[in-house]
Parts: C-alpha cells; sequence; structure tokens
C-alpha cells in the first residue's frame, strides 16, 4: 500500500511539470488570453510581487498608497499593449493615472518579472 502511495505521488508530481511545460509555450504566444493561463504563471507573478516592496502601496483588493490590483485589472484591457503598459510603468513609476500620487519606479527589476507580475495582476480580472 506504502509503495502504491508513493508512486502515485510520483507520477502525479511528473505530470504536473509536464503540464507547465506543455502549456508555456501556447501562453507566450496568446498573451493576449492570460486571463485563461494556468494558475502557474500567475502564482509566479504573485511569488514577485510579494518578493518586492508593492505590498506596501497595494493591497490585492484593498486601495493603499495605489490602487487595489482588482481595481487596475478592471479598469484596464487585459491586451498585449496594455500589459506592455503596464510593465513599463513598473520598470519606470509614473502618475496620472489613478491620482497624483506617484507609482514607484522599480529599474532593478527584470522586464520579465515584472511581466509576470502585471500579468497576475491582469488574471484578477472578472
Ligand atoms: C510607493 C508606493 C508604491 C509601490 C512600492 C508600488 N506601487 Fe504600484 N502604484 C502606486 C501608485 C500611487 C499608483 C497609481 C499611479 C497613477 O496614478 O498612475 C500605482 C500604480 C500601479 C499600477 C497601475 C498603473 C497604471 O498605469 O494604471 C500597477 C500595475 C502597479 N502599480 C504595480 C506595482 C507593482 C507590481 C509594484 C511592485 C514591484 C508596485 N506597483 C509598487 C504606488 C506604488
Amino acid at each position: 500500500m506504502k509503495k502504491f502511495l508513493i508512486v502515485f505521488a510520483v507520477s502525479a508530481f511528473v505530470f504536473a511539470c509536464n503540464s507547465s511545460d506543455d502549456q508555456k509555450p501556447a501562453d507566450e504566444k496568446n498573451a493576449d488570453t492570460v486571463a485563461v493561463t494556468p494558475a502557474i504563471t500567475n502564482e509566479r507573478g504573485l511569488e514577485l510581487i510579494g518578493a518586492s516592496d508593492c505590498t506596501t502601496c497595494h493591497g490585492i483588493d484593498k486601495k493603499v498608497i495605489g490602487p487595489a490590483y482588482t481595481d487596475v485589472a478592471q479598469k484596464y484591457e487585459n491586451t498585449p499593449a496594455v500589459i506592455d503598459t503596464l510593465v513599463n510603468k513598473v520598470i519606470n513609476g509614473g502618475s496620472g493615472n489613478w491620482g497624483n500620487i506617484a507609482m514607484a519606479p522599480h529599474p532593478t527589476i527584470p522586464e520579465a518579472d515584472a511581466r509576470e507580475m502585471v500579468k497576475y495582476i491582469m488574471s484578477l480580472k472578472k
């Protein structure tokens, strides 16, 4: 019985790894369908957000100094062009879309990481 469980756990693990590999290229090709990308991509974005200073100013669904991420997701269309704009905003900062308080620039965050963060944020669109 114990052996069976171990085999089962290992195959579940292998299966999970395979499915994430399979979905990566499709995810990159269909950047405009991020809302339905697998949870793995979004969790990476959430992890990165948690590891940076974002939560000082943003709640997932609560305005702090910056807008709630759910509000950001509702405000914009989930398209590649919008994602590019928001990635740029995370890296370079800026103001004027939500008020006069500026979004802090993050020049040390790699673009790919900023993209994962923004994809996570846009995945919150209802
Ligand atoms: C010092 C506070 C602060 C920090 C830290 C911060 N933000 Fe912001 N953020 C803001 C403010 C204020 C705005 C609204 C800017 C505006 O009005 O255009 C904003 C706006 C945004 C927007 C929407 C931009 C737009 O044009 O509508 C996104 C996306 C965002 N932040 C993501 C992040 C991410 C990801 C991080 C962490 C890497 C982060 N923010 C860290 C304050 C902050």
